[in-house]
Formats: structure tokens, C-alpha cells, sequence
């Protein structure tokens, strides 16, 4: 979008999850990459104490004013909403002059790829600035993660906003806060995606999951010991007649999905050279295993997609995000093309990402 000099623009990207896929709200670790399609926000000030939003994709706006008894409209922009409303309710201010926005993005609503988030942290990021708040990153990452689980309702974990406003890739310890975040360098810049085009609604496979997750629990520590953190594969089956199976499958999904994503950041924490990219892509792949057959969130075409990608070269490959639709993403090092291809054959839109290493920033002053 090209917007005149008068407005500030502030961007964020989008993410993969690499490794750890349903594992944030569960307090235990994940791998997500930051990539190259970002949500930009353009600004101006209006000093009329209200928000007056245009979107480029929806084609649609919307107006609101700044007063205490802002609440939520139930539209596409509660995301502006809720991030106002956390600053209320944090005490950062209660005293916001009014802003014209423009809202441009790259990363498809409802797809796996952390549009909400990228929103979230822009949105964030713009007012940090223009209020000269100060906050930090992982501070911009928590407020972001407070509007979208407190304000939203969402039952999402902290990934996607972690990564949005951090950028790279790293290991984030969900059991925070504080929260333990590495950063590595891949051996591999470029990643590809492929987008099933079924959209769905996120919290809907992170609502069906958390409970039946949570359920296991309760009935294992009622019993036992053992928390998602310690409990082996042998621990579960020696306790499976505690759970349903519906129980036993997922919880059996959770903790192979933990221990691939031990393995990968090891892995990633080599320096680059050391790094085995055959060892990175099975561990993809054996993650979509679970997310298909245990956590039961991949649908036919994610499956066909991360196939046929496997077929044409990549290394690995898996859903990204909650499931049920919405991308994939494959390691395919050199074989960007011919995977590339496979995708759109199997009915998918593909696209190349490279890894975003800036994370949320301001693009430009007026
Ligand atoms: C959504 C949530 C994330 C995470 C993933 C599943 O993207 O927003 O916090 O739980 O699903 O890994």
C-alpha cells in the first residue's frame, strides 16, 4: 500500500511453528520461525480520542471512541480493541489522543500463520512508540499474549506472539513468566509454505485439545506423581488404565511431540555447519505423525500437502498452527521448486518464505 508521508508505519511478521506444535498452552517448550510476510500498520494521529480503522484486505472500517467504556464489537477489529483495553486495564495509559490507522497485511487471516498476532504486535508496537511507553520485546510479546487469552478469550499459548515481536528462531520455555528464550542460526534460510486454503477458526482444535489434555491430567495427578514435563512414554502406558483412549492418545501425542522438539533444539543449537538437515526434516515429519494420528488436528488436504511435498524432496514437513486447515510448511533445501510445484499440484497455494530476523519494528517516521 502506498500511503503519503503523513502516517508512521509500523510493521510485524507472521510465524511458522517448526517444532512444538501444541505445546505453548501447555507450558512446555517450542521452535517457532518468524518469516518474511509481515501486517504493516500506517498511523496517524487525529487527537479526536477515536480509532478510525480501514483494512486493505477486508475492504471493510470501523470507528470507536477512546472513552472508559470501550468494550469489545465482536467485528475483525477487536484485535485494536483488545490491545487498548489490556493498556487500560495494565495501567500504561488511560489518555490515548486518537489515530487514523491503515491496516495492510501479507500474512492470510485463519491460516496457521499468526495473523492475530502479527496484528496484535503491530498494533502494539505502533502505540509503544507513539506513547513512549519503552516496553521491551518480550514485554510487547506478554501485553500482545494478555489481550489475545484475557481480552479475546482464545485459548491460545504465547508462541505467535513471542515470535512476532522477537523474530529469528528460537526455543521459548513456555513455563514462565520469566520465560526462557534461545536464539539459533538455521543452516537453512528459506522455508516452504503451502496453504491448504481451508480456513477455520483457531480456537476451536486449541479448545477440543486443551480440555481433553487437561482432563488426562487431572485424572494422572490425582494419582500419580508425573506432570507433562517428566512423564515418559513407559509412564503412560504403565498408567493407561487411569485415561480414556481418547485421553491416552492425545497425552501419548503431547510428550513424543516434547521430546522431538528437545531433540530439534539441540539440534539447532550447533553452529550452523554442524547441523543435520535429513535429522531436522524427519523430526517435522514424525510430528505431523502425531498432530494427525494422536492430536487428531490435520485434515486430508494438510496431509496430502506435507505428502506429496515429502515425495518432491523436502526433507520434512508438517501442519503449522492449530489445524484443521489452514498451511504447512516443508524443509526442502535446494528442492524449493520442485516442492513448490508438488503443492500447487496437490490443490495448494505455495509460497517461499525466508526467516524474518527483525521481529516487530517501526518502518518509518513520517
Ligand atoms: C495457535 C495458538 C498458539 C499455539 C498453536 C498450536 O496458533 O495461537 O499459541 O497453541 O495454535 O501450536
Amino acid at each position: 500500500m502506498n500511503k503519503d508521508n503523513d502516517y508512521h508505519i509500523y510493521s510485524a511478521p507472521g510465524r511458522v511453528c517448526l517444532y512444538g506444535e501444541h505445546q505453548d498452552y501447555l507450558r512446555l517448550a517450542v521452535i517457532p520461525a518468524a518469516i518474511n510476510l509481515r501486517t504493516k500498520i500506517f498511523l496517524k494521529e487525529n487527537k479526536l480520542r477515536k480509532i478510525r480503522i480501514q483494512s486493505c484486505e477486508l475492504k471493510t472500517s470501523d470507528e470507536f471512541s477512546l472513552d472508559k467504556n470501550l468494550s469489545l464489537a465482536n467485528n475483525e477489529f477487536d484485535y485494536l480493541r483488545a490491545i487498548i483495553l489490556t493498556l487500560y486495564d495494565e495501567g500504561y495509559t488511560d489518555d490515548l489522543p486518537g489515530y487514523d490507522i491503515h491496516i495492510s497485511s501479507d500474512v492470510p487471516i485463519g491460516s496457521g500463520l499468526s495473523s492475530s498476532a502479527a496484528l496484535l504486535v503491530s498494533w502494539l508496537t505502533a502505540l509503544d512508540d507513539q506513547l513512549g511507553m519503552g516496553l521491551s520485546k518480550m514485554e510487547i510479546a506478554d501485553l500482545a499474549f494478555k489481550a489475545e487469552n484475557h481480552i479475546l478469550k482464545i485459548n491460545c499459548g504465547i508462541m505467535d506472539q513471542y515470535s512476532s515481536a522477537i523474530g529469528g528462531i528460537f526455543s521459548l520455555d513456555c513455563d514462565g513468566p520469566p520465560y526462557n528464550l534461545k536464539s539459533f542460526t538455521s543452516k537453512f534460510d528459506d522455508l516452504v509454505i503451502g496453504d491448504s486454503l481451508i480456513r477455520r477458526s483457531a480456537n476451536e482444535p486449541l479448545t477440543i485439545l486443551k480440555n481433553l489434555i487437561n482432563e488426562g491430567m487431572r485424572k494422572l495427578k490425582a494419582k500419580t506423581d508425573y506432570n507433562l514435563k517428566i512423564i515418559t512414554q513407559d509412564d503412560l502406558l504403565a498408567v493407561r488404565k487411569l485415561l480414556t483412549k481418547d485421553e491416552y492418545k492425545r497425552l501419548f501425542g503431547v510428550i513424543r511431540i516434547r521430546d522431538l522438539t528437545e531433540r530439534a533444539s539441540k539440534e539447532l543449537a550447533k553452529v550452523r555447519k554442524n547441523q543435520d538437515l535429513n535429522l531436522l526434516g524427519s523430526l517435522l515429519t514424525e510430528q505431523q505423525k502425531m498432530l494427525n494420528e494422536n492430536l487428531q488436528v490435520s485434515i486430508e488436504k494438510l496431509n496430502r500437502l506435507v505428502n506429496e511435498s515429502i515425495k518432491a524432496g523436502a526433507l520434512g514437513a508438517k501442519l503449522t498452527g492449530a489445524g484443521l486447515g489452514g498451511c504447512m510448511v516443508a524443509l526442502a533445501p535446494r528442492k524449493e521448486e520442485e516442492v513448490v510445484k508438488a503443492i500447487e499440484k496437490a490443490g495448494g497455494k505455495a509460497t517461499i518464505c525466508s526467516i524474518d530476523y527483525e521481529g516487530s519494528k517501526k518502518e518509518r517516521s513520517k
